[in-house]
C-alpha cells in the first residue's frame, strides 16, 4: 500500500529517532553491519522522500493545471453566455486535457434519456455527440449516479460499473471510469465522464474534486439556461397578456351591447363603452362600486340575481330597469353569467343588457291595436272572412261564427266552401279575384234557411300588401233591404195602378148607372100592373095580359134580370176600385186587433161561399199574440174585410195542396209589437207562391183562379185598405211548396194614460 506524502513528511521525528537510538545502541561488537543498515534505511527513506516530494510536485502541478482548465472553461464566452452545446466540445478537451485521460464526455438529460451533447476522444483527436443512454437500462449505475461520483479504478470488477463491460467497455479499451454526477437543484440534471484507456487508473482525490467542479460549472451553465428561458417564457406570457386584455378591451368596447363585469364581491371591474355611453358612467367611475353605490334604489332586484349566480346558477336572464344617462327608466332584458378563476373558482359575473323599452311599447301599441281591429271587426253587422290564396278562411269575425253557428276556432284553416257552402259556387270567381287581385261583387244572393229566402251582397276585397295572398270577403244580409224595395215598387206599381182603376171606374160608374136605372124602369114598365102601363097598353091597342105573355114567350124577363145581376156585379167592381184611391172617410179609431182577427175567424167559419170549396172548420189554427200588444188605429170593418179576403185565400190554396201523412192545413196568426207599428202575420201552410205570382200578387185583376172563381180584386183591395185607409205597410212573404205568410203593419194606437 502506498503511503501518502504528507504522512511521510510528519515522519521526520521518527527518523531523528533513528539516529539517536543508533548511537544508544552502538555496542562495540555489531557497529558496522549495524551502521550499513541504518544507512541502507536512511538511503531508502531519503529516496522514499524524494519520491514523496516527487508526488507532492506531480500533485501540485496537477493542481495548478486542473486550475488554469477550470479557469479557462469558466472564461469561455459560450459558457458565459450558457450555450452548453457550443461550450461542451471545448469543456469535454480541456477535462481530457486536465486529467489526462483519453476519453471525456459530457451528458445532459432529456426527459428518462441523457443524451451525449459531446464526447471527446483524445487519441484520435476527434469529437462525437447524439448518443443515447438509458439509466434504467442500468441498474446499478443509475442508483449510484443519482447520488454520489462513481469513480472506478478498475471497471471490469466496480460492480457499479460492470455491466458497460462487453457493450462499451471493452469496445473502447477502457479501465478505469471517473463518472460525475451534474445536479440542479437534487436532481440529475446530466454527467460528466472521463474514461482512461489502456491501464487501470486511481482516481486522486484532487482529480475527483476537480471533476466536481467541472460538473458544478456545467449544472450552473444549465440552471442559467433554464432560468434564462423561464424569465423569457414569463416575458412571453406577460406580453401574450397584454396583447389579449387590449384585444378585449377593444373587442368589448367594439360590441354595441352595453357589457359589465364586477367580481366576487359584486363590484365593478369595468365595462365596456356601450355602458359608459347608455349609462352615462365612466369606467372609472363604477369601479370597486356596487350597484348599491351607484344605484341605490334599482340595486335589490341586480343584487338579487347576482347571489343566485355566485350561489352556483351558471347564467340567468330577467328583465329589470335600468336607469340611463337621462335618468330615465328603460326596460331590459339582462343576461348574465358567472366567470371564473384558473382555479375554476367563481371569481365574478359579467352581464350585458338589451333595451327592450321600444319593443314593449310597440308591442303593447300592436296589441292595443290587435284588439281594435278585431273589436271593429267583429263589431261589424256583416260577415267578415278572411281567407289565403287557396281559399282556406284565416280570419272569422263574430258574425261569421253567429249566422253559421261555427266558432273561429273551428272555422280556421278549413276551406271555405266547407264552412260557407252557399258560397261553393262563388268560389271561381272568389279565386279569380284573388288571383286578378280584382274586387268583385254579387249583390242579392239568394239562398233558403229554413225555407225562408235570404238576400246577400258578397263582396270580395282582394289583400294586395306585398307577400299576403288572400282576400276579405264580406257577407251582408240585405233581406230586409230588399223587402223593403220590394215594398216601395210595390206601393209604386199599386198607386199607379190604382189610380189608373179609380179613373175607370169613375168613368164607368155612370153608364153603369143608366144601365141599371133604365134596365129597373124597363121591368117595371113591361111586368108591373100599374095604371100608367095600363093605360099605355089600351092606347096601343093590347092588353097587359097579352103583352106578359109575349114577354115570357120570349124570355125577357129572364134577360131583364140578368142585365141587373150583371150590372149589380159590374157595380160592385166598380166600387171596389172606387175604394183603390179614395180614402175611406171611415173614421179610425183604437182596436183590438187580435179581437177583430178573431172575429173574423169565426165569421170565415161561417162563410158560406167559402163552405162551398172548403171546410174551414178542418183548418188548424195557431195564435201567437203578444200580450199586453198595444191597441191599433184602424176600421174594425175594413180590417175584417182585409183579413177575410186573406182567410179566404189562404183556405183556397192550402185546399189546392196536397198534405202528407199527418199533416193538414194550418193558419198561423200572430201579432206583436213592432214600433210604432202593430204587426200582424197570417201564415198558411198551402203551396206558397212561384216567383211570378208573388211580383203580381197584389195588383188589381191579377188572379190565378178560373173566371167565375176569382176576380183578382181581393188582395189589392186589402193592399189598399192597409196601405190607404190605414196608413201601413203590407207585403207577402212565402217559401215555395211550404207556406205563404202576409205581414201587415198597422200604426199602434198612443197608449192611454
Ligand atoms: N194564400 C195564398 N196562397 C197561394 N196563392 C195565393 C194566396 N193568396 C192569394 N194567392 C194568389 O193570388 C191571386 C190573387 O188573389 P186575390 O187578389 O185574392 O184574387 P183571387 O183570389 O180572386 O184570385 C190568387 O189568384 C192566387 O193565385
Ligand atoms: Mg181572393
Amino acid at each position: 500500500m502506498k503511503k501518502r506524502p504528507d504522512e511521510q513528511v510528519s515522519d521526520t521525528t521518527s527518523l531523528r529517532d533513528k539516529i539517536v537510538g543508533l548511537s544508544e545502541s552502538s555496542g562495540r561488537k555489531s557497529y558496522y553491519p549495524m551502521l550499513q543498515q541504518k544507512i541502507r534505511e536512511l538511503q531508502n527513506e531519503i529516496s522514499e522522500r524524494w519520491r514523496a516530494e516527487n508526488t507532492l510536485r506531480q500533485t501540485l502541478a496537477r493542481i495548478s493545471r486542473q486550475q488554469a482548465v477550470m479557469a479557462e472553461i469558466s472564461t469561455d464566452p459560450n459558457v458565459f453566455h450558457g450555450r452548453l452545446r457550443d461550450a461542451a466540445p471545448m469543456i469535454t478537451v480541456k477535462m481530457s486535457h486536465a486529467l489526462e485521460v483519453s476519453r471525456t464526455g459530457l451528458w445532459i438529460r432529456q426527459g428518462e434519456r441523457f443524451i451525449c451533447l459531446d464526447k471527446f476522444d483524445a487519441r484520435y483527436d476527434a469529437h462525437s455527440s447524439g448518443q443515447i443512454l438509458r439509466l434504467e437500462e442500468f441498474p446499478t449505475y443509475h442508483a449510484a449516479i443519482v447520488r454520489e461520483v462513481v469513480a472506478a479504478d478498475n471497471v471490469y470488477t466496480d460492480p457499479r460499473t460492470m455491466a458497460f463491460a462487453s457493450s462499451y467497455l471493452a469496445p473502447h479499451g477502457i479501465e478505469s471510469m471517473l463518472d460525475v454526477p451534474v445536479q440542479i437543484e437534487g436532481e440529475l440534471a446530466g454527467i460528466i465522464s472521463f474514461e482512461h484507456t489502456a491501464s487501470p487508473r486511481a482516481w486522486q482525490p484532487d482529480e475527483i474534486t476537480f471533476a466536481g467542479r467541472v460538473a458544478d460549472q456545467v449544472a450552473l451553465i444549465m440552471e442559467n439556461k433554464r432560468r434564462r428561458m423561464a424569465e423569457e417564457r414569463l416575458r412571453e406570457a406577460h406580453a401574450e397578456l397584454t396583447r389579449n386584455f387590449r384585444f378585449t378591451e377593444v373587442l368589448l368596447d367594439a360590441i354595441p351591447i352595453p357589457l359589465f363585469y364586477k367580481d366576487s364581491n359584486l363590484r365593478y371591474l369595468g365595462c365596456n363603452r356601450a355602458f359608459t355611453e347608455v349609462m352615462g358612467v365612466s369606467r372609472e367611475e363604477i369601479q370597486g362600486k356596487t350597484t348599491r353605490d351607484l344605484w341605490p334604489d334599482l340595486s335589490p332586484t341586480y343584487e338579487d340575481n347576482d347571489r343566485y349566480l355566485l350561489r352556483g346558477a351558471p347564467r340567468s336572464t330577467y328583465e329589470a330597469k335600468v336607469r340611463d344617462k337621462d335618468g330615465s327608466l328603460r326596460e331590459v332584458i339582462f343576461a348574465k353569467q358567472v366567470f371564473f378563476d384558473e382555479r375554476n373558482r367563481t371569481d365574478g359575473i359579467i352581464g350585458s343588457f338589451v333595451d327592450i323599452t321600444e319593443r314593449i311599447r310597440s308591442e303593447k301599441e300592436s296589441q292595443r291595436l290587435r284588439t281594435l281591429l278585431s273589436n271593429i271587426i267583429n263589431s261589424m253587422p256583416s260577415m267578415l272572412i278572411g281567407v289565403d290564396a287557396d281559399g282556406r278562411i284565416a280570419q272569422w269575425n263574430q258574425q261569421a261564427a253567429s249566422v253559421t253557428g261555427i266558432d273561429e276556432d273551428e272555422a280556421r284553416g278549413k276551406p271555405l266552401g266547407q264552412i260557407v257552402p252557399w258560397l261553393e259556387p262563388e268560389m271561381r270567381r272568389i279565386r279569380q279575384s284573388i288571383a286578378d287581385k280584382k274586387p268583385f261583387f254579387e249583390g242579392k244572393l239568394r239562398r233558403i234557411v229554413d225555407g225562408e229566402t235570404l238576400f246577400e251582397d258578397v263582396t270580395i276585397y282582394p289583400l294586395i300588401s306585398n307577400g299576403v295572398e288572400g282576400a276579405v270577403i264580406r257577407i251582408d244580409d240585405v233581406t230586409d233591404k230588399v223587402r223593403i224595395e220590394d215594398v216601395l215598387v210595390q206601393s209604386e206599381k199599386m198607386l199607379s195602378v190604382g189610380g189608373l182603376a179609380a179613373g175607370m171606374a169613375h168613368e164607368i160608374n155612370n153608364p153603369l148607372a143608366s144601365i141599371m136605372g133604365n134596365a129597373q124602369v124597363l121591368e117595371t114598365r113591361l111586368t108591373q100592373p100599374l095604371p100608367q102601363n095600363a093605360a099605355a097598353a089600351r092606347e096601343a091597342g093590347i092588353t097587359m095580359e097579352a103583352l106578359r105573355t109575349y114577354l115570357e114567350l120570349r124570355g125577357i124577363p129572364k134577360m131583364l134580370l140578368s142585365i141587373r145581376s150583371s150590372g149589380a156585379q159590374a157595380a160592385q167592381i166598380v166600387s171596389n176600385m172606387l175604394s183603390f184611391s179614395r180614402k175611406s172617410d171611415a173614421a179610425l179609431v183604437p182596436e183590438d186587433i187580435t179581437a177583430i182577427l178573431d172575429k173574423t175567424l169565426e165569421l170565415a167559419s161561417t162563410d158560406y161561399n167559402l163552405k162551398k170549396n172548403y171546410d174551414f172548420k178542418k183548418i188548424q189554427i195557431v195564435r201567437e199574440y203578444e200580450p199586453g200588444l198595444p191597441m191599433v188605429l184602424g176600421s174594425a170593418s175594413k180590417l175584417q174585410q182585409v183579413f177575410l179576403n186573406l182567410f179566404r185565400n189562404g183556405a183556397e190554396a192550402m185546399g189546392e195542396k196536397g198534405y202528407p201523412e199527418g199533416q193538414g192545413p194550418l193558419f198561423t196568426l200572430r201579432a206583436r209589437s213592432n214600433p210604432p207599428w202593430v204587426r200582424i202575420e197570417l201564415e198558411d201552410n198551402g203551396p206558397g207562391l212561384e216567383e211570378p205570382v208573388r211580383k203580381r200578387i197584389f195588383e188589381p185583376f191579377f188572379t190565378t183562379k178560373p173566371v167565375d172563381k176569382g176576380t183578382g180584386l181581393g188582395l189589392s183591395v186589402s193592399y189598399f185598405i192597409v196601405t190607404e185607409d190605414h196608413s201601413g205597410v203590407m207585403s207577402v212573404q212565402t217559401a215555395v211548396g211550404e207556406w205563404t205568410r202576409f205581414v201587415i203593419d198597422l200604426p199602434a194606437a198612443p197608449r192611454r194614460k
